[in-house]
């Protein structure tokens, strides 16, 4: 057993209630793995975990679902998920309970060997967005040829799933904030704005037929465009409107949907295969220390630049 530092929610609120704390980390037992945290992944998931108006018997909470980092041990007899393992080897780790961490001991059902060309940041933010991205195409069987429309093109998942479906051979039209085109744009989707006239501005930018329609905005507009744009709402899916998904009978995706967990686990693999191959890009806005997690957490609720948020553990 050693110790480690992670950040645990107090209370149920904003980031002032995150603490940091000292715990410990149990030596692995078999099926476990001890990570070193380098870096951890900073989700919108992770401020909806502790979230105000939950039962308080649920306190403490330990954040963070994904990291990168360095095997420090492994229990008898245990592999990683992608095979082998010994002390001393870069690995990710995703759907972990308190990634924002130094350290921590996890299944290794859940660590595989972290793709040679991803920096830490990069590593400790790919799995989230990555498989919710392959999710969302698939769900919507998005095929070679089709053109589609992504919701909120530059933001995390947003810029996965644009790189995920033009490997798959589709065209994107998506949408962002015009001081992201270029980014959109260099993951290989056409730009267009989402002030008024969203559904006209999409007609002009894609005058044959929209396929699939993929939100990762949660927004009623897009929503209702989406709804504009494609007849068959099973091609319809979205991250975050859950309300207007289940009053309009499109697809959702995540913790409410039965099979979102299973799909996510078995598509970690592909989703680090694309990295590994320099097929799939993480953009990365800011690192933080871990000291920093509310900080990063309050730039993430907010307004906030294009690209992932990582919070640095360790160099
Ligand atoms: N259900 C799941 O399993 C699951 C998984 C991952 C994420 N999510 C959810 O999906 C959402 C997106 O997550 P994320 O990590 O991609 O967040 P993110 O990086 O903040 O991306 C959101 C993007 O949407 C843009 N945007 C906001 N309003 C828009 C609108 N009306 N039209 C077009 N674009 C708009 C934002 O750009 P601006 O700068 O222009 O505002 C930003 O680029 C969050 O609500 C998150 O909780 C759900």
């Amino acid at each position: 057993m050693t110790t480690a530092q992670r950040w645990v929610a107090t209370a149920f609120g904003g980031p002032e209630v995150l603490k940091l704390v000292e715990t410990d980390v149990p030596t692995p037992g078999p099926g476990q793995v001890t990570i070193e945290v380098r870096a951890a992944g900073v989700n919108p998931a992770d401020h909806k975990h502790f979230a105000a108006g939950q039962d308080p018997g649920l306190l403490p909470l330990a954040i963070g679902y994904e990291v990168a980092g360095v095997v420090s041990a492994l229990g008898p007899g245990t592999e990683l998920a992608s095979g082998g393992g010994t002390g001393g080897d870069e690995v990710v780790a995703s759907l972990v309970n308190g990634g924002y961490a130094t350290a921590l001991t996890v299944a290794a059902a859940d660590v595989f060997a972290k793709p040679a060309r991803l920096g830490w940041a990069e590593a400790a933010n790919l799995l989230l967005v990555g498989t919710t991205a392959a999710e969302m195409l698939a769900v919507t069987g998005v095929a070679d040829g089709e053109t589609v429309l992504v919701h909120g093109a530059a933001g995390a998942v947003g810029s996965s799933v644009l790189q995920q479906a033009r490997i798959l051979g589709a065209r994107v039209v998506g949408t962002a904030a015009e001081r992201d085109f270029e980014l959109v744009r260099s993951l290989g989707a056409e730009p267009v704005g989402y002030d008024d006239g969203l559904v006209e501005r999409v007609r002009r930018a894609a005058p044959g037929r929209i396929a699939a329609a993929l939100d990762t905005t949660g927004s009623d507009q897009a929503a209702d465009a989406s709804l504009a744009l494609v007849a068959d709402r099973g091609r319809i899916v979205t991250t975050a409107a859950f309300g207007r998904a289940a009053a309009d009978g499109f697809r959702s995706v995540g913790a409410a949907n039965p099979a979102s967990g299973p799909f996510r686990a078995r598509a970690r693999s592909h989703v680090l295969a694309l990295a590994a191959a320099g097929d799939l890009i993480v953009p990365i806005a800011r690192t933080f220390p871990l000291s920093q997690a509310p900080d990063a957490l309050s730039l993430l609720r907010g307004p906030h630049p294009a690209g992932k948020l990582a919070l640095i553990a360790s160099e």
